[in-house]
């Protein structure tokens, strides 16, 4: 089977990253990406493309290549269906806010739209692929609803989840350690649509990377490659709390443990605590499986990844007004870094949007800079949390384009994201121009103790 025309439902971070590569690697195959948000398809088609809405480094120039050749973006979402021969579903999965399962629970609704659609509009055989991170054994629902049309169009329906980490998304997709595809491998046609998906990647991706396996199993892996990485994150976070207590340096003892080869060197930077649209999302979601087997050793196990992290976020906050004398009202703290991650304008799960909240409940006045999210975003981040009105999250919080702007006439800073520009910042400067005694709290380790006492600052370092 030789694909010709593939519509991805869904422009955020994962499906218009990955069908920019996919274009890129596959000039003869005509890629579409459509979404409901109309503003969205609109900044994709933006003829400068340095406003494409999703940042990740390398993304405009590929856009810039493919865009109008074989990559196109739209709100014609049926018409994108009804030409497609493979369809890849890459809308958002949050977390239940409503009813059973509420704040565990994937909501499946965008999910299941997409699919009621996809069988109301097509008129010749599909590919429907799960590139959406789902709980095991959505595909079952997903198949029943396309199959109910009776009207003898038949699908064959894929689990291919993505494992790019924003920030590094376009290295990843170009270079992925391995490429996931479940099916259905009992049947011919089930082997027949894993080959055509098989064949895609295989335009760039050696074929001992492609991993085939039974839908139920690509779905579980996704979910358990998270619960891993999230797991060592949160296991440093609670090893960085004990060396605070003991004088020994987190740093110092990652790269020690690391240095196990049966442990490995990456996923052990202490920080603020983990953020992001994936890890809390998905362990929350096996937690939510394993508890309606009945499981509920396994439930509580992954559960405390998710307790620990926001055990890390509380305990950074509530440090930080320990030792600016147990209040910081009226005190003004400037906030570099917004995002989840460096590199990246994604702040869904933020460690910055906890702390903020936190320092704001003892009512400090912030200011935030962040190189790559809006002001719009982080006003909304915060209404989101619902702890204060609107207008309380506008007047507390002001948004500055510039980091030494935020830092001016500031009692204390928190670096909270670690892009590279923090780093290079004339930390002299910045401190000559601050309230003294100056406090620094860095929760991503991203700054030399030893420099920053040597300039004046009070500092503090999660795990020293
Ligand atoms: C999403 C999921 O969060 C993640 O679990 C999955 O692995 C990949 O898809 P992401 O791309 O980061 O990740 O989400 P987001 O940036 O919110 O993009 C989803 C897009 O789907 C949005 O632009 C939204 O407008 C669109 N959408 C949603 C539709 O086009 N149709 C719908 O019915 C629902
Ligand atoms: C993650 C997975 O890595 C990716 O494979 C999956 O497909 C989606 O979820 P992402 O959420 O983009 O990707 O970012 P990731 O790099 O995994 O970081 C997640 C969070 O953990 C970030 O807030 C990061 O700062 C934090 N982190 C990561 C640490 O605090 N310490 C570390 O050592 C590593």
């Amino acid at each position: 089977m030789k694909i010709k025309n593939i519509c991805c439902i869904g422009a955020g971070y994962v499906g218009g990253p990955t069908m920019a590569v996919i274009a890129q690697k596959c000039p003869k195959v005509k890629v579409t990406v459509v979404d409901i948000n109309e503003q969205r398809i609109q900044l994709w088609n933006d003829p400068d493309v340095n406003n494409i809405p999703v940042y990740e480094p390398g993304l405009s120039e590929i856009v810039e290549e493919a865009r109008g050749r074989n990559l196109f973006f739209s709100t014609d979402v049926e018409k994108a269906i009804d030409e497609a021969d493979m369809i890849f579903i890459s809308v958002n999965t949050p977390t239940k806010t409503y009813g059973i399962g509420k704040g565990m629970a994937a909501d499946l609704k965008w999910i299941e739209l997409c699919a009621r659609q996809i069988a109301e509009v097509s008129k010749s055989d599909k590919i429907v692929i799960e590139k959406s991170t789902l709980p095991v054994r959505t595909a079952a629902a997903l198949k029943d609803i396309l199959d109910s049309t009776g009207n003898g169009v038949k699908f064959q329906i894929l689990s291919n989840p993505e494992f790019l980490a924003e920030g590094t998304a376009v290295e990843d997709l170009r270079n992925p350690d391995r490429v996931l595809i479940g099916g259905d491998i009992d049947s011919e046609e089930g082997r027949e649509a894993m080959d055509a998906l098989v064949n895609i990647y295989a335009s760039w991706v050696p074929k001992e990377k492609i991993l085939t396996t039974n839908v139920w199993s690509s779905e579980l892996s996704k979910l358990t490659a998270n619960a891993f990485l999230a797991q060592r994150v949160s296991s440093i976070n609670a090893i960085s709390e004990l060396c605070e207590k003991t004088g020994a340096d987190v740093n110092e003892v990652a790269k020690a443990v690391g240095m196990d080869s049966r442990v490995g060197p990456k996923f052990l930077k202490a920080s603020v605590g983990f953020g992001g649209s994936c890890f809390q999302k998905d362990i929350l979601n096996l937690v939510y499986i394993a508890r309606s087997f009945n499981l509920q050793e396994v439930a509580d196990y992954w559960e405390q990844v998710i307790i620990m992290n926001d055990h890390q976020k509380r305990r950074f906050a509530a440090n930080m007004v320990r030792t600016m004398y147990n209040t910081v009202a009226d005190k003004k703290i400037a906030i570099l870094g917004w995002a989840f991650k460096k590199d990246t304008n994604d702040t869904r799960e933020s460690a910055a949007i906890y702390v903020a909240d936190y320092l704001l409940n003892e009512q400090a006045e912030i200011l935030v800079y962040d190189p790559k999210v809006t002001a719009e975003q982080i006003y909304s981040d915060l209404d989101y949390l619902g702890s204060r009105s609107n207008d309380a999250n506008r007047q507390a919080v002001t948004v500055v384009n510039d980091p030494l702007q935020a830092c001016k006439g500031a009692h204390a800073i928190a670096v909270l994201t670690e892009w590279d520009e923090f780093r290079q910042l004339d930390w002299q400067e910045v401190y000559d121009n601050m309230l003294k005694p100056a406090f620094l709290f860095d929760g991503r380790r991203l700054l030399r103790p030893d420099t920053k006492r040597e300039i004046g600052f009070e500092f503090y370092a999660i795990g020293n």
